[in-house]
């Protein structure tokens, strides 16, 4: 089967630059949407077909698509940034891919070639890229997704499905400058159990998590702490987030365990820590770890990490067990915090090739 090229169709009814304009001068996160979109189709027998840059527009969906009932629906982020010389690029569009790729065969869905999903970011960036924000930490947040679009509702891998780009303008994620998290750790909800889909970037997941979400905000903390589903004893992710344990020169994430989203910025923070010339290691955290290190002073900061957030520090934290916090003074967390955003932004230099120009 060949790999189809994406046909352009643009929009003769732009937002009008004002418009556009004074979203950009506030965008928030995921609120506003471009110009247009991508959209390629894939039937069993006939593969990759169809692939279009359209309008952005609505979709129309038999009552009985089968993603609506059984949640073969799949997704990623990946940012695209505008450098201080104007030129646009997207960061790791490839690991972006890699990983769509993965969470594909655990659902049951086609894996999309890697040159279809970068050329279809591609494409679109170039396409809006007046949507991209200027310089610092504003960027183009992209949104690939794929979902079954076979109807009927007999339980099997739909036998047709639909991968689309969308984007969305995101600004600086924390206004006025970063501030700490505080954190509920969930006993009772898991957001993941080995063998299940936590692997997988599944939109099942974050339904199951709004719960716990929910029960967090209660508790009066921003976040929610997932610990293993068998033990819950080990520390997992926090929110859509992974998590970073800094103990003054050692940085610690939760080894995978089955059940951990493998993320992108988790991947490049650990690279980026030990050129840095901090000792970094993948361990499993036990939440007793936790409040023991906290108490005796040698952890030092505590931060998740996504794309989304980039860098989010936390510094308080509540379970049933008691509460605690931990006497961030975030130096560490700011210095990761920046050395990623320059590479992302140009203003670093990309040793590891991970940005991706685009236009
Ligand atoms: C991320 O930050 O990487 C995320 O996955 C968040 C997204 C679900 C909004």
């Amino acid at each position: 089967m060949t790999t189809p090229t994406i046909e352009l169709k643009p929009s003769s009814n732009l937002v009008p630059a004002a418009d556009r304009e004074r979203i950009l001068a506030n965008p928030g996160f995921g609120r506003y949407f471009t110009d247009h979109m991508v959209t390629i189709r894939w039937t069993e027998g006939r593969g990759w077909h169809d692939a279009q840059l359209v309008p952005y527009a609505p979709l129309s969906l038999d009552p009985a698509n089968m993603t609506l009932h059984y949640a073969q629906t799949i997704f990623e982020g990946l940012k695209a940034y505008r450098s201080a010389d104007g030129s646009v690029s997207t960061f790791r569009p490839e690991a972006n891919a890699r990983r769509f790729q993965r969470s594909a065969r655990r659902m049951a869905m086609p894996e999309l070639p890697e040159e279809l999903f970068i050329g279809a970011c591609d494409a679109l960036v170039k396409q809006d890229i007046d949507w991209v924000p200027g310089t610092g930490e504003e960027s183009l947040y992209l949104r690939p997704f794929m979902f079954a679009t076979e109807v009927g509702v007999g339980v099997h891998p739909a036998n047709e499905f639909l991968f689309m780009v969308i984007a969305s303008p995101a600004g600086a994620y924390f206004k006025g400058g970063v501030k700490p998290v505080s954190v509920w750790i969930s006993e009772e909800y898991v957001r993941a159990a080995p063998g299940g889909t936590g692997e997988a970037k599944a939109g099942g997941n974050y339904a199951s998590s709004l719960l716990a979400q929910a029960e967090a905000t209660e508790r009066g903390c921003d976040q929610v702490v997932w610990l293993d589903g068998i033990e819950r004893k080990w520390v997992e992710e926090m929110g859509t987030n992974n998590l970073f344990f800094v103990y003054g020169d050692r940085i610690v994430t939760p080894a995978f365990s089955g059940s951990l989203l493998a993320g992108i910025v988790r991947d490049s923070l650990l690279t980026i820590a030990s050129d840095l010339g901090y000792e970094v290691a993948e361990e499993r955290i036990s939440v007793e770890d936790w409040r023991r290190a906290a108490a005796d002073g040698s952890l030092t900061e505590v931060f998740g990490c996504g794309t989304a957030a980039v860098i989010t520090p936390v510094g308080r934290i509540r379970s049933k067990g008691g509460d605690w916090t931990v006497p961030a003074t975030g130096e560490v967390t700011m210095r990761l915090r920046k050395a990623l955003l320059d590479i992302q932004t140009g203003a670093a230099k990309d040793v590891h090739g991970w940005l991706h120009p685009v236009a």
